[in-house]
């Protein structure tokens, strides 16, 4: 990390202490300006983001990583946010032709044959575009929360994205569930058809599916691999020891 960055992401800290989500949200727009973006999947805590931003900030981007494998009800909740709100909303596709190299030499439905080729597949349709995403920017911000899974446990509101070398802002870090469904209902947010099926957390069409009351809430995600494989790679835990070290 340049000695730059590291001062910004020194004084941002402190700017936004005790600050609440709206505030966060705000303050990182005055700092960063067009240098901030948001990475929206139209999931909940996103929603509540998008919305904040609409109220504190709607000259901050909000881009959607198409991986061409979303559900049909994602689509439609990005269509309607388009009609809602007057933001900055952008989409990212994967490179057309790593998709087909890959299915061609792999299979349409790679992902659900081995651990490897899931994460080809994110790689590619997620990672790649992210990292493009990210290209001009010095911060971005996410909807992670520390109660979405033990992985994510010790995530800040503000904090160094190593792998993108970029500083990374979670407002609603520290929210519950509850706190989010509590704001969505608030201030009649447009929230996924599917969460009325049973679907929590929500990725792609065909590794996403709907959970049973009392399942933890990723057990929807990758729900053929071992609990501690369920990332993308979009977000390596900082406080994990890479493996090997
Ligand atoms: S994932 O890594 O397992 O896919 P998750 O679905 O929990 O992540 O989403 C966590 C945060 O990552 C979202 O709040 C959003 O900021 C970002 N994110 C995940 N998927 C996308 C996507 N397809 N496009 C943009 N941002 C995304
Ligand atoms: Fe591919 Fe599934 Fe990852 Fe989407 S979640 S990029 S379909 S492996």
């Amino acid at each position: 990390m340049n000695n730059n960055i590291q001062d910004r992401l020194s004084e941002f800290k402190g700017k936004v202490k005790d600050a609440d989500a709206q505030d966060v949200i705000r303050l990182a727009f005055e700092q960063f300006g067009s240098r901030v973006s948001f990475a929206s999947s139209l999931g909940e805590e996103d929603q509540v983001i998008t919305d904040m931003i609409a109220k504190a900030a709607p000259g901050i981007e909000i881009f959607t990583l198409d991986t061409g494998r979303l559900h049909q009800e994602t689509y439609d909740l990005l269509a309607k946010n388009q009609k809602r709100y007057r933001l900055r909303f952008k989409t990212y596709f994967p490179d057309p032709k790593a998709v087909e190299d890959m299915v061609a030499k792999k299979g349409i439905n790679l992902f659900y044959e081995s651990i490897e080729n899931r994460k080809l597949c994110c790689r590619i349709r997620k990672v790649e575009p992210l990292r493009r995403a990210l290209a001009d920017m010095d911060a971005w911000m996410t909807g992670l929360r520390r109660a979405q899974s033990s992985d994510r446990g010790q995530t800040d509101v503000v904090e160094w994205d190593a792998d993108h070398q970029k500083i990374k802002v979670n407002p609603l870090a520290f929210w519950s569930l509850e706190d989010v469904r509590r704001y969505i209902a608030e201030n009649k947010v447009d929230i996924n058809e599917l969460h009325s099926k049973g679907f929590v957390s929500i990725g792609c069409a065909p590794c996403t599916r709907a959970i049973k009351p009392g399942e933890d809430i990723r057990a929807g995600r990758w729900w053929w691999e071992d609990a501690q494989k369920k990332e993308c790679g979009l977000h390596n835990n900082p406080h994990r020891p890479k493996a090997g070290s």
